[in-house]
């Protein structure tokens, strides 16, 4: 093999899922019973039985262990565990105990997301993360996965903070379909308070666990705009989106609220999960950002969600997050939905380069875990986008190795990639310009 980009021992190669995403026959939550109302999810579909991985976890874990991954970051499902309030299953406490089993005997360490998206319908018509109190139903929760799973080394608290404060409080794509600017700010300060207190809880049963938030990070495009006014603009909307986030871990702000300081939220994060998939382009009209593009205006080439393709953003992304954060980086989400899998190997090889190029520049990434490892429901868009590395048949659950899949695992394998792979798919050196010896290119 040709002079590889070789990654640090001990490199996480894993890939990424979320419980209710893949699970199937999760009736209890708030997403199933917005998936009743018509027209809310394209094409009409419903989760159902998904890809049915509830049942088939064992054999999917072996596939991705025999693919060479070495990690996996999944899920458990609140309203499985509390299903209402105040009753725990202990059957489904015992079904995660196997999962998490299962994940040890196939070699793949387990990130576990405590949040991905999903509330109990129970907690949810008690006004859900819009109420603050209700953060005590949170924090029973995170007691009774802190007390029952001290074999967990990796937590991830809550998957990207922004996300249902925006899609669902601000948008309405999301449930609860709410539109308020006031509703946004009150869930986002409530999710990072969520953040908080499950890390203090784990922390509080298990000090040896890793702990730590995921943040997806969209790279604003800042520099695209000439204007100095539309540059102000836009670095704004990305304090109200990111920078918040860096504030509370490292400050104990709260987003909104300024000079507030909360000792419970300053440094409670062990990793920064990062997730990454496209850049944000605004575009102004009557000198308000008033649209947002998942591209930038020049991209032609998107993936089935209309995002635009932009490495450069991950790598954009990370140093920001080293400067910003102390810890270990974990990518803990990147990948791309699209029918063609040629896309997705070079959508891949084309993303690791940049993180390479980070880790050479000295952020400190431990892990890559590429979205996702199963074909699954894709929330408001259904089923249709396409990001697994193994494919699913929906009627009959079969699952169909990728070609990426292997070519992934290829790169776990040799713990790198080789520079075959770069012109393979016509993806540019970036050390080209300035390697003085061969050792430049490894680190
Ligand atoms: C979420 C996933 C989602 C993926 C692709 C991430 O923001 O964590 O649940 O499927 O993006 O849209």
């Amino acid at each position: 093999m040709s002079e590889r980009f070789r990654f640090p021992d001990e490199f996480l190669w894993g890939s990424a899922q979320s419980a209710y995403q893949v699970e199937g026959n999760n009736y209890n939550n708030d997403w199933y019973e917005f998936e009743q109302i018509p027209g809310v999810i394209k094409n009409g579909d419903r989760c159902g039985e998904s890809s049915d991985h509830y049942n088939l976890f064992e054999s999917d874990f072996k596939l991705l262990r025999e693919l060479n991954q070495n990690a996996l970051r999944t899920g458990i499902e609140w309203s499985r565990i509390v299903p209402e309030e105040n009753v725990v299953n202990e059957d489904e406490l015992e079904h995660y105990h196997k999962v998490i089993e299962s994940l040890r005997k196939n070699n793949l360490t387990g990130f576990i997301n405590i949040f991905h998206f999903t509330i109990p319908i129970w907690l949810e018509r008690k006004g859900g993360f819009l109420k603050t109190k209700n953060l005590e139903y949170f924090q029973h929760y995170c007691e009774v996965l802190a007390k029952n799973f001290p074999e967990v080394d990796f937590w991830n608290t809550i998957n990207e903070p922004g996300v249902v404060p925006l899609l669902g409080y601000l948008y309405g794509d999301f449930p609860p379909r709410k539109k308020s600017i006031t509703a946004f700010a009150k869930v986002y300060r409530n999710m990072i308070r969520a953040h908080a207190i499950a890390y203090r809880k784990i922390k509080e049963y298990n000090p040896r666990s890793q702990v730590g938030i995921v943040k997806t990070m969209p790279y604003f495009y800042q520099k695209y705009h000439s204007r100095l006014w539309k540059k102000w603009i836009v670095s704004a909307m990305d304090f109200a989106y990111n920078q918040v986030m860096f504030n509370a871990l490292n400050k104990g702000k709260l987003p909104f609220v300024p000079f507030s300081h909360h000792k419970m939220i300053k440094d409670s994060s062990d990793f920064f999960g990062l997730n990454y998939y496209d850049p944000v382009f605004f575009k102004f009209k009557f000198g308000i950002p008033l649209e947002t593009d998942f591209k930038l205006p020049e991209q032609s080439e998107t993936t089935q969600m209309g995002w635009g393709i932009y490495p450069k953003g991950l790598y954009e992304d990370i140093m920001r997050v080293k400067k910003e954060f102390k810890g270990p980086i974990y990518i803990t989400e990147n990948g791309i939905a699209t029918l063609q899998d040629e896309q997705r190997q070079k959508f891949i090889v084309a993303h690791l380069v940049e993180v390479h190029k980070a880790i050479s520049e000295g952020a400190n990434v431990k892990g890559f875990f590429y979205w996702s490892s199963l074909d699954n429901w894709e929330w408001a868009e259904g089923f249709e986008p396409r990001f697994g590395l193994i494919g699913i048949d929906y009627k009959t659950k079969k699952r169909e190795v990728r070609e990426s899949a292997k070519m992934y695992g290829s790169i776990a394998k040799e713990n790198g990639i080789s520079e075959d792979l770069l012109s393979k798919y016509e993806i540019e050196n970036p050390y080209k310009t300035n390697i003085t010896t061969k050792k430049d290119l490894v680190i």
